[in-house]
């Protein structure tokens, strides 16, 4: 039995509706293996704008601060397109949210779900080489939060993109530890690889990267396969070749753009969770997607992103493999069952609701009880 304080920030555009499948899977967890989850909402993004002119709220940013784990759905929205940047959504709420909770690791996940294997824009013979990968972005550095401003009165731009050998340590072993963990029982023929994506054939702040990346794997990670790669290379090997990806290391910037990438050759954008980590236990879960107000309020977004991520958080932020996994299988039978947000029917089959994809992937977590399984063990 496990207590946990959960802050719950579903945000903007879809975020409410697919936060509140997660939530119910959250539920249906505690409720399976007896544990006490305490989930309260916070006001974030455009829609705390409205309230109080805040995207980030102090009372928020509190409870943020004060919670064991942070779920979030998504902020932003063309609504506050017009706000100058620092006050935006994406800035105020997101940004700020991750460095005053001192996340700096981003894990993202990309893989094939089995049902869906005829959703990827690719080949039929590239997919079956699987698709199976780990994107570790760093979150709290880069361009996103180096200085930034305007010269020649207002004519002349720049983003700053500062990086520290002690910033790219603590990331680059996360993407270490991460590759060892993936590697464990996967037999010897498939080592653990990380791919340290940079450019360091033209940017200073790669070099240090690549330098850094390669002493501490000499240091402690021999085990560990590294190879180097351009960036401009790594987004033509992951739609060329994507089975050769173990885990993929990389900035914030470029892992920004390489997980929408990753996020699209696995099905849908809709399928890719988030954990954003620092040096304590917590962390902030978050599907890799954004607010899509274009679909916002119709019922029809995909919350297997968000319910994935609080699977994450389960594992990551509380350490309970058992009940992640009991998500992830609920998940895979879902999808097995035939069931399809609009985003992954395509034209051709019906699609589900956000929530009633939600509603049955909730009902399989309670349903694969001990009890369910005692029972089936008697009449077999
Ligand atoms: C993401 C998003 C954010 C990011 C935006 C909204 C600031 O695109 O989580 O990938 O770039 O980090
Ligand atoms: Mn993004």
């Amino acid at each position: 039995m496990m207590k946990a304080n959960i802050a719950v920030l579903p945000g903007d555009g879809i975020g409410p509706e697919i936060v509140a499948e997660a939530v119910k899977a959250l539920r249906a967890v505690a409720r399976r293996f007896g544990h006490a989850f305490e989930l309260a909402e916070h006001p974030a993004g455009g829609a705390a704008f409205e309230r109080c002119g805040d995207c980030l709220p102090e009372e928020t940013l509190a409870a943020c601060k004060a919670a064991d784990a942070v779920l979030l759905g998504a902020v932003g929205g063309p609504k506050w397109d017009e706000l100058p940047l620092e006050k935006r959504p994406e800035r105020r709420a997101l940004l700020t949210l991750r460095s005053e909770l001192g996340l700096f690791a981003n894990l993202r996940p990309a893989k094939v779900w089995d049902a869906l294997k005829g959703a990827s824009p690719l080949k039929d013979e590239i997919v079956a080489r699987g698709i199976d990968l780990l994107i570790v972005r760093e979150l709290a550095g880069g361009a996103y939060f180096g200085g930034k401003g305007r010269a020649d009165g207002g004519k002349t731009a720049y983003d700053i993109t500062p990086y520290s050998e002690r910033e790219i340590v603590r990331v680059a072993r996360i993407a270490f530890e991460a590759a060892r963990r993936r590697g464990q029982g996967r037999g010897p023929s498939r080592p653990p690889k990380v791919a340290s994506v940079d450019k360091a054939n033209v940017l200073e702040t790669s070099r240090l990267w690549r330098e850094t990346v390669s002493a501490l794997h000499a240091a402690g990670y021999a085990d560990v396969e590294l190879e180097h790669m351009y960036v401009d290379n790594a987004a033509m090997q992951l739609v060329r070749e994507p089975s050769r990806f173990d885990v993929i290391l990389t900035e914030n910037m470029f892992g920004d753009i390489l997980s929408d990438e990753a996020a699209q050759i696995s099905g849908s954008i809709g399928m890719l969770p988030s954990a954003s980590l620092g040096a304590a236990r917590g962390g902030l879960y978050e599907p890799i997607h954004g607010s899509a107000p274009d679909i916002a309020g119709k019922g029809i977004a995909n919350p297997v992103a968000t319910i994935l991520s609080a699977a994450m958080m389960l594992r990551h932020a509380f350490g309970l493999s058992a009940e992640a996994d009991a998500v992830e299988r609920a998940v895979a039978d879902t999808l097995a069952a035939g069931l399809r947000t609009r985003d992954l029917a395509g034209g051709a089959s019906p699609a589900v609701s956000t929530r009633e994809m939600g509603d049955a992937i909730a009902g399989r977590i309670l349903l694969q009880s001990r009890r369910a399984g005692a029972l089936c063990a008697e009449i077999r």
